[in-house]
């Protein structure tokens, strides 16, 4: 969908809600993108125009109180066709008391960027760092369900607006152990990362999901350990859909030689990449040099669908020391401005026109006529998620029911890709519009969320 990018002139174009529901739903597989590759005939004058003709989008992180400043906000209309919320729109920022929601400055970038037809990269719903007071006094299952609550109720209010949430941020340890981040949300059980990608894609299933960390741009023990969890919830069909690279740069953790391996490494997992939090401490042409490379490796590979910076003056940044950014503290565009937008006026591998895709094929042969279906649970005390995958038999389906019996106390609160009828007892989910037909052997998967304990007997598939 990055691609219609390229026939916008530089603004991406307005996605609509079915395409990217069934895009999403269907595995990614039944969407026919346009493209529109400009094959470097126009060279672009800006950021976002450029990286657009290469299929790319290329955004900046924005603070909702400089968007009064007008040198600001003439660099941010002028240059980017995206753009990430700082801070507004995190735990802290986002809920500041236990289930009261503030949206007021998160609103505010959003609103922006809609009116100028950028794209709005969520971040982040579920991190062990800006996490609201309360939250951090938490443990257990009620961390647990708050963490669940927290990503619904989010994901929910911008449904339709993200292209992409960061669903969890930062969850790997640095240094050579490969071992998950000790935090709060750690501790309610390894299995709190999937728990949210699922609740986000039942909340949002038009955003692309994506796991989001740093000095995980090379290949080494930390990212070795979150490329095993991408191959994992590929396999086990668990809703992922990108990686975010932040690419926090400096002397110390300079661009890693394997840069553009690492990202494709991850990309030949089935998943996009994006380049999430760009900066590079230094100046002169080393820094230009050093953006060029970034730009070019992620030009490379394909399913590398964008860059942000984090920030747009180096005096706006979190480590304007370091003068990491393209612009400097007046809006002149720096050596290293120059050095992207010539990477991005450079060649480029396409994107492909139509994403791989993101449900993994069937490990066990097609069962012979109707269909079969297997339920993958979740559950923590109080609620789980459930993730059905039905199975086509051997003369295919124009539609399907599950059946599938709740244990006593149990409610179904809410249903995604499928129709549901009834919430407690024996409840039937049957197709939506674009799911029903599937070839034979050919899957697909749906999802409820509840209250109380999930379903433990096997389901039954019916075929029509
Ligand atoms: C930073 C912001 O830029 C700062 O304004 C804030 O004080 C701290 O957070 N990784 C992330 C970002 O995912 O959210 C962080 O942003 C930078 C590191």
């Amino acid at each position: 969908m990055d691609n219609m990018l390229a026939r916008t002139g530089g603004r991406p174009a307005r996605r609509g809600p079915r395409v990217a529901l069934a895009s999403v739903v269907v595995g990614l597989s039944a969407v026919a993108t346009t493209m529109a590759m400009a094959s470097g005939a126009n060279a672009g004058t800006t950021l976002g125009a450029s990286a657009a003709e290469k299929g790319r989008y290329f955004g900046t992180a924005v603070a909702a109180n400089k968007l009064s400043d007008t040198t600001y906000v003439g660099i941010l209309n002028r240059e980017f066709n995206s753009v990430t919320p700082e801070n507004e729109m995190k735990w802290d920022a986002t809920e500041p008391s236990q289930g009261q929601f503030s949206f007021t400055s998160a609103d505010r970038i959003v609103n922006h960027a809609r009116a100028n037809g950028m794209q709005v990269r969520g971040h982040a719903l579920a991190w062990h760092s800006q996490q609201p007071g309360w939250a951090q006094n938490l443990a257990g299952g009620a961390l647990r369900q708050a963490m669940l609550n927290h990503v619904t109720q989010v994901a929910t209010y911008y449904r339709g607006k993200i292209h992409s949430w960061d669903v969890v941020n930062e969850a790997f340890a640095d240094g050579g152990t490969g071992a998950r981040r000790d935090s709060n949300l750690q501790r309610t059980g390894d299995d709190w990362i999937e728990a949210a990608f699922r609740a986000a894609r039942a909340a949002d299933p038009t955003a692309k999901l994506c796991y989001n960390d740093y000095n995980t741009d090379g290949q080494n023990a930390k990212s070795n350990a979150v490329y095993a969890m991408v191959q994992d919830f590929k396999a086990r069909g668990v809703p992922i859909d990108c990686v975010g690279f932040q690419s926090h740069f400096n002397s110390a953790s300079p661009v890693p030689a394997d840069y553009q391996a690492n990202l494709q490494r991850f990309a030949d997992l089935g998943v996009d990449v994006q380049i999430t939090e760009l900066d590079i401490e230094g100046s002169g042409q080393t820094q230009a040099d050093n953006y060029g490379r970034v730009v070019r490796a992620c030009l490379a590979v394909a399913r590398c669908t964008g860059i942000t910076v984090w920030g747009i003056r180096d005096t706006d940044s979190w480590r304007a020391s370091g003068t990491p950014l393209l612009f400097d503290g007046n809006g002149n565009k720096k050596p290293a401005y120059t050095a992207t937008l010539d990477a991005l006026n450079g060649g480029a591998t396409p994107p492909p026109s139509t994403p791989a895709p993101s449900t993994p094929a069937p490990s066990t042969p097609p069962p012979s006529g109707g269909c079969s279906a297997t339920v993958a649970l979740n559950s923590w005390n109080g609620g789980f998620v459930a993730t059905v995958r039905v199975t086509a038999g051997s003369s295919g389906t124009g539609g399907w029911a599950v059946a599938v019996t709740l244990p006593g106390g149990a409610t179904v609160t809410n249903t995604w890709s499928a129709r549901a009828t009834g919430t407690s007892g024996a409840v039937t989910f049957r197709n939506v519009e674009y799911n029903g037909r599937l070839a034979a052997g050919a899957t697909t998967e749906f999802g409820f969320q509840g209250t109380g304990a999930g379903p433990t007997a096997a389901p039954t598939c019916t075929a029509s």
